[in-house]
């Protein structure tokens, strides 16, 4: 063929391309299908190969669809990504629904309830932004609160709906749902990848849209996040919608009423389990009416108004080779067994934890056994049982060991108010000076919900310490890259990167640099409401010497526990010359967050009975208006709530200070 021709030809190839790609991703109506699509790059590449001189920008071997990015950008969600909590069994299902008659104060203990189920799919979140019916931007649900821009990978999903026409789709939406892979699908990357779950994660959170898109990736959608005018009243009644917008939902969906009907349900699907074409791990309730789920609002990260009530686990024998003791960031020890490989649920498991030696005693568990392996969901992989009868006749009592590996006896705490001492022996709280303890503070110190420092995983930290390049969280900052460059597999971009992201690391909010110290006691929750109340980072150091601790006393969900922790962690001069030094490298971020609630900067307490609502909703109430409660009356108080038979003392007191007593009818006032 001429030259000319050939031209011509390749020529109206590519422009088919483009258009079948237009259809595709923009369009999300395939013109031809994924074999056909396959073979025309084939062809285009081949006639490309064989003439040199045939180019075009939109050739496959350019950027057929989308141009693989470096990196995902990260973008807040609009409304945090929850996550929900467990429940295993009819008391923890009766728990979950008293607390919410007692939290929306019904009179009737036996309340029946609408409850939406849905099967809950083992995959990943995904929040997807519809602008004006079109699909804009999609991310992964990240930390919960800031999540990667996954939008081109998602655009490869055709269960994702790319336009929508329909005049009750909101003008602004996230939905969010689950990006999962089918078990059938899944055979063909067993190698590589442990489960389906693994795989549809790999697929949807690598670099190339191209690569995304060979992988049967399935989205099921069953929420939404923010929403411009949500007419809609009902969980179930929104599942509807969201079919006639063209997404999928479970066929197992059910609007059920009653725990007694929950339970039938948990049981029929937990035996269907095997027979559905993706896994499954639980079913999810959620209370159906949207204005009682607004009510109800959230608890840390969790809503109030929904649980997933899991199945019972997976399990298989195998045999105890040792049993290991791993330290932990707060000096716990925990017995860890090592188990010859077995297969749980698809996921080779190797290591199950036996908790404490408690549990050993109790289950008589020692090295040599033949042990039933249980592994649920997220939950680390433990014995649950000893074959005895599998037992050699020269099998020993394990020992527990008396002593750390940093040579300091192990103690247990006494809880006073079970008057019992803890299962859980530990190091005493030594800090940076135990070893190995001090590897998994800076582990944690690194870590996602902390500085969030890419490509330091724990590995890493591991090798850097064992080449001593670090011993304190402030080492990290003072690290010598040209030195790192050099070590074995390693090389100079890989430092570059880890440069690059320990440099981002250092403007860092108060409330992650707080969680990221490790203190004992203090998780994300409460590292957030010390700083929300201390506000600086000299305030937090000063609690070593004069710092009043009455201000932590004042702070709601802070108690004796966190205080003597913090009093605890602040008396130690390593601690300090760590906060010392971090401050030579570290700025604080000014927290982003706007007060800007009708309660703004307005104090409260309550006394007495209230009619319409717990006290719980009250207090929900007022914290999502951006108020405050108080623990006891002063002159920093607002308003004194009064219910029935309240304290007279305490409406003294307010009087006397000139504080506004106000009923519950006027504090709802307040909020109009
Ligand atoms: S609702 C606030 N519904 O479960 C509501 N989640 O542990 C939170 N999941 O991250 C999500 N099926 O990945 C919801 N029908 C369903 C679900 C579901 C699976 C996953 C989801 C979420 C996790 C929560």
């Amino acid at each position: 063929m001429k030259n000319e021709n050939l031209k011509k030809k390749y020529q109206e190839k590519i422009k088919l391309l483009v258009k079948y790609n237009k259809y595709y991703y923009e369009n999300n109506s395939p013109l031809i299908d994924d074999n056909e699509y396959d073979s025309l790059k084939i062809e285009i590449l081949d006639l490309e190969k064989k003439n040199s001189f045939l180019k075009s920008k939109d050739s496959p071997s350019k950027t057929v669809g989308f141009k693989p990015s470096k990196n995902f950008a990260k973008i807040n969600h609009k409304v945090p990504m929850l996550s929900l909590s467990n429940a295993f069994d009819k008391n923890d299902l009766e728990n979950f629904q008293k607390k919410i008659i007692n939290f929306l104060n019904f009179k009737n203990e036996n309340q029946l309830f609408e409850y939406s189920t849905e099967p809950k799919i083992d995959g990943i979140s995904a929040s997807l932004l519809y602008k004006n019916g079109k699909f804009v931007k999609g991310l992964s649900r990240g930390d919960g609160k800031t999540g990667e821009d996954i939008t081109k990978n998602l655009f490869t999903i055709k269960d994702i709906p790319k336009v929508i026409e329909d005049n009750n789709f909101p003008k602004e939406i996230d939905i969010r749902g689950e990006v999962f892979i089918e078990k059938n699908d899944f055979k063909l990357l067993r190698e590589k990848f442990a489960n389906p779950r693994n795989a549809a994660s790999g697929s949807l959170r690598q670099k190339n849209p191209e690569e995304t898109k060979k992988i049967p990736l399935r989205f099921i959608a069953y929420t939404y996040g923010y929403s411009e005018k949500m007419r809609i009243k009902t969980q179930t009644e929104f599942l509807k919608y969201l079919n006639t917008w063209g997404f999928k939902t479970n066929k197992f969906n059910k609007k059920i009423t009653g725990i007694e009907n929950l339970i039938k349900n948990h049981q029929y699907l937990e035996q269907k389990r095997n027979e559905i074409d993706f896994d499954i791990d639980g079913v999810v309730y959620k209370i159906d009416d949207f204005k009682l789920q607004e009510r109800l609002g959230f608890v840390a990260n969790a809503p109030r108004w929904a649980i997933a009530h899991k199945f019972s686990a997976n399990s298989s024998i195998s045999i105890i080779k040792n049993i290991e003791i791993q330290i932990g960031r707060t000096g716990a020890l925990t017995p860890v067994a090592k188990i010859n490989p077995v297969n749980i649920g698809g996921v080779m498991v190797s290591n199950a934890t036996l908790h404490n030696e408690d549990e050993i005693n109790r289950k008589d568990i020692r090295v040599g056994d033949t042990v039933v392996v249980e592994r649920a969901g997220d939950v680390i992989p433990h014995v649950i049982s000893v074959d005895k009868k599998k037992r050699k006749a020269d099998s020993k009592k394990y020992i527990f060991p008396e002593k750390c590996p940093c040579g300091f006896k192990v103690i247990k705490d006494y809880n006073k108010i079970t008057k019992k001492f803890d299962a859980v022996k530990r190091c005493p709280d030594r800090g940076f000076e135990c070893e190995k303890m001090a590897k998994e503070k800076i582990k944690h110190f690194v870590s996602k919900d902390a500085l969030n420092i890419d490509g330091l995983g724990k590995k890493v930290v591991e090798n850097f310490w064992s080449l001593n390049l670090i011993r304190l969280p402030q080492d990290l900052f003072k690290l010598d890259f040209n030195k790192i460059e050099n070590l074995e597999g390693w090389g100079k971009q890989s430092a570059l990167n880890l440069k690059y992201s320990i440099n981002k690391s250092k403007e860092i909010s108060l409330e992650k640099l707080i969680y990221s110290l490790g203190i004992r006691h203090i998780g994300q929750e409460n590292a957030k409401l010390i700083s929300q109340n201390i506000q600086t980072l000299d305030n937090l150091c000063k609690i070593s010497d004069k710092y009043n601790f009455n201000t932590f006393l004042n702070i709601d969900g802070i108690g004796e526990t966190q205080i003597n922790s913090l009093k605890k962690f602040f008396s130690n001069n390593i601690n300090l010359e760590i906060i010392k030094e971090l401050k030579k490298f570290i700025i604080i971020k000014k927290s982003n967050l706007k007060i800007t609630g009708k309660l703004k900067n307005k104090t409260f307490i309550f006394t007495g009975k209230l009619d319409t609502m717990s006290r719980a909703e009250a207090k929900s109430l007022i914290e999502k208006n951006s108020g405050k409660i108080l623990s006891n009356v002063n002159k920093k108080l607002d308003y004194l709530i009064i219910g029935e038979k309240p304290t007279t003392k305490k409406v003294l007191k307010a009087k006397e200070l000139n504080i506004k007593v106000i009923s519950q009818a006027e504090f709802l006032k307040l909020l109009n």
